[in-house]
């Protein structure tokens, strides 16, 4: 069984809560336990972490990096601008995809940019919830190629 990370940044604990008509009702963990679900049919174990500190979020990746085949992020907001995330992704070997619940590219200008793009091997957005298990079918992919 191959394991991945699911990192959720800022403002992700909130889901359910902030910006129903964008992110939906359900809330992170109804989410999580939805992709858990979705993960488990591809024979793929999923472990969650969610921080509103970039500097937690570094920590995390640079302590378990290792424990897993691959690593999804959704970076919130940090997205947009923490090159200390794009840095720490590029500081370990493990594959990353990132993946946002909107389009990031239909929104405000300042969404579109994303500065921890290039860090990862791909990136998926607006598809809500599902966004996150075509990530995990990507990093699948990936696995596979190794
Ligand atoms: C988001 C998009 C970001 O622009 C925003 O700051 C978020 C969520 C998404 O999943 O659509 O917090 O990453």
């Amino acid at each position: 069984m191959k394991k991945v990370l699911v990192i959720n940044g800022p403002n992700l604990n909130f889901l359910g809560k902030r910006e129903k008509g964008i992110y939906g009702e359900e809330s992170l963990e109804d989410i999580n336990n939805y992709i858990r679900a979705q993960g488990e049919k591809l024979f793929i174990h999923v472990d969650f972490y969610q921080s509103n500190f970039e500097g937690s979020i570094i920590d995390k990746i640079q302590k378990d990096y290792m424990n897993y085949d691959g690593i999804l992020i959704n970076a919130g907001a940090f997205t947009h601008y923490s090159y200390a995330i794009y840095d720490a992704i590029l500081s370990v070997p493990t594959k990353f995809v990132e993946v946002h619940l909107s389009n990031i590219f239909s929104r405000e200008e300042f969404r579109k940019q994303s500065v921890i793009s290039k860090a990862c091997v791909g990136s998926i957005c607006g598809f809500g919830k599902f966004s996150y298990v075509l990530g995990l079918h990507a990093l699948k992919e990936i696995f596979l190629e190794v």
